[in-house]
C-alpha cells in the first residue's frame, strides 16, 4: 500500500496560513525585521493566546519584553476575563517603547512592566501565576527555574521560547529531569518567528 501524499512544500503551503493581525501589531513585526529584534512572530504569538485563554489564565508572568509583541497576544488573551500580565524588561529603551506600544495598544491597566532584571524581579515575587512565558536570554532559563516552579501554581503552565538554543540545553534537561513538571518540546517551523525553525517548551507544574 503506498503511503498517503503529504503537501509539497510545507513551509510555503503553511507560511500561507498566518493568523490575521492588527496594524499595531504588523507595524512591530515590521519594526523588529527592521532592527533585528527577536519577536516570538505571528505563530508563537497565537500559541500564547490560544493557551492563555485555554487556561484561564489572569494572572500572567512574561519574562523578556522587548518592544511588547508577545505581551499584547497575552494581554490581550487574559484581559478577556480580569486577567493581567506583568512582564519584565532589563533594556530601558525597550521598557519605554514596551509602554508605548501598551497605551497604542489601550492595554495600559492590565499590563505592569518592571525594568530590571528578570532573575532579581522572581526572586522577589511571592504571589502565584497560572502561565508564565519565559523570553529572555537562554542562558537564564535555568537559574530562572526554581522561581518560576515557585511561583507557578499547581496546574500551572510554563511557556519558554527558543528551547532549540544550546544555551537552553541545561534547562531541557532539568524541565526532563524534575518530575514536577510534565514538559514537551515542540520542534517547529514558526513563519515570522526569530528563527523560523526553533523549539518551545510547555511545561505544567504538576
Ligand atoms: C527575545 S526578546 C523578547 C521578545 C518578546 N518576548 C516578544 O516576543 O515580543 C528578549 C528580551 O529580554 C531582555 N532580557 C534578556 N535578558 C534579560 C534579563 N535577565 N532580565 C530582563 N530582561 C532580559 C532583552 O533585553 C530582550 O529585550
Amino acid at each position: 500500500m503506498s503511503a498517503a501524499p503529504m503537501i509539497p512544500s510545507p513551509e510555503a503551503y503553511f507560511g500561507k496560513f498566518l493568523p490575521a493581525r492588527d496594524p499595531l501589531l504588523q507595524h512591530m513585526e515590521q519594526e523588529a525585521q527592521r532592527e533585528n529584534i527577536p519577536i516570538v512572530g505571528p505563530v508563537v504569538g497565537e500559541l500564547l493566546y490560544l493557551l492563555t485563554t485555554l487556561g484561564q489564565a489572569r494572572r500572567v508572568l512574561e519574562l523578556g519584553t522587548a518592544t511588547g509583541y508577545s505581551t499584547l497576544f497575552l494581554a490581550r488573551a487574559c484581559s478577556a476575563f480580569g486577567g493581567r500580565v506583568l512582564t519584565v524588561e532589563n533594556d530601558p529603551q525597550m521598557a519605554a517603547r514596551a509602554r508605548a506600544n501598551f497605551q497604542t495598544a489601550d492595554l495600559a491597566d492590565t499590563i505592569e512592566l518592571r525594568q530590571g532584571d528578570a532573575l532579581e524581579v522572581v526572586r522577589g515575587l511571592g504571589e502565584p501565576f497560572d502561565l508564565v512565558f519565559m523570553d529572555i536570554d537562554k542562558s537564564f532559563y535555568q537559574p530562572a527555574l526554581p522561581d518560576c516552579r515557585r511561583l507557578l501554581r499547581a496546574g500551572g503552565l510554563l511557556v519558554a521560547d527558543n528551547t532549540a538554543f544550546r544555551d537552553a540545553d541545561g534547562f531541557n534537561r532539568a524541565i526532563a529531569a524534575d518530575r514536577g513538571w510534565r514538559g514537551l518540546h515542540l520542534y517547529a517551523f514558526l513563519p515570522g518567528h526569530s528563527p523560523e525553525k526553533d523549539a518551545v517548551t510547555l511545561a505544567l507544574r504538576i
